[in-house]
């Protein structure tokens, strides 16, 4: 199953990505996770994807498309992916086109999870992540164990960088001016299904399952 998530930014994509990955054992790939692990390192090329994050800018197309090409080379990915975050922009699903025609190679489905600007901003503000093992939690919607700390390994959970408000606000554009035609043109192939965000994590949980298996076949 190769499968795409798309949507605004904090509509809850990486949440919905953890629990399709269980149901369909597939590796969960977000380049916004794989880029703050970068950051972490002592890479150069991690302080510049740093200076693009914390800006609430996306990291430049080609740096993008490579790193997304090494990963689709591990061995996990051969029983299919799911993309959370990418591609966002029209050029890097020309890419991802021609990574995956290489390897002779199709999208089953594109899944648009679509929310409004307001409930982005309360998930947002209320996101807190650990910085160890990238889990996310919500002050009021998903709260871990022990308050302030992540259920994985303890550490303090944290609010991330480019979740401040102006940040936010930016990000939400720069989504409608890049991202936007990316929906468009996987319409326009036929790939494309929709869901609104706006429910609970389950209950979005299960209209994705619903819309995945209408456009499919496979439960
Ligand atoms: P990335 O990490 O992908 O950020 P994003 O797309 O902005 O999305 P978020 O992770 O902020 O939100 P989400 O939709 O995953 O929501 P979540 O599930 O956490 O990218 C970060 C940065 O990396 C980008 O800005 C860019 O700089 C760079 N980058 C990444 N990919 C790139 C690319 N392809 N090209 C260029 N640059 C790239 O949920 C949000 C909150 O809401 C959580 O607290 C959660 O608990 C809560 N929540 C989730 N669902 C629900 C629900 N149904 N009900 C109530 N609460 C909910
Ligand atoms: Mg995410």
């Amino acid at each position: 199953m190769r499968i795409i998530l798309i949507g605004p930014p904090g509509v809850g994509k990486g949440t919905e990505a953890e629990l399709l990955k269980e149901h369909y054992q597939i590796p969960h790939i977000s380049t916004g996770q794989i880029f703050r692990s970068l950051t972490q390192t002592d890479k150069p090329v991690g302080k510049i994807i740093h200076n693009f994050i914390s800006r609430g800018e996306f990291v430049p197309d080609d740096v993008t498309n490579d790193v997304v090409a090494y990963r689709l080379m591990e061995k996990d990915c051969e029983k299919g992916f799911l993309f959370d975050g990418y591609p966002r922009t029209v050029f890097q699903a020309e890419a991802l086109d021609n990574m995956l025609k290489e390897k002779g190679q199709k999208l089953d489905v594109v899944v648009f999870i679509n929310g409004k600007d307001d409930e982005i901003v309360e998930r947002l503000s209320g996101r807190r992540v650990c910085p160890v093992c990238g889990a996310t939690y919500h002050l009021l919607n998903k709260k871990p164990k022990v308050e302030g700390l992540c259920d994985f390994d303890g550490a303090k959970i944290i609010q991330r960088e480019d979740d401040m408000p102006e940040t936010v606000l930016k990000r939400l554009t720069i989504y409608r001016n890049q991202t936007e035609p990316v929906i468009e043109y996987y319409k326009e192939k036929g790939l494309l299904v929709e869901v609104d965000g706006a429910g609970t994590i389950m209950g979005t949980h299960q209209s994705v399952l619903k819309v995945i298996g209408e456009l499919s076949d496979i439960d």
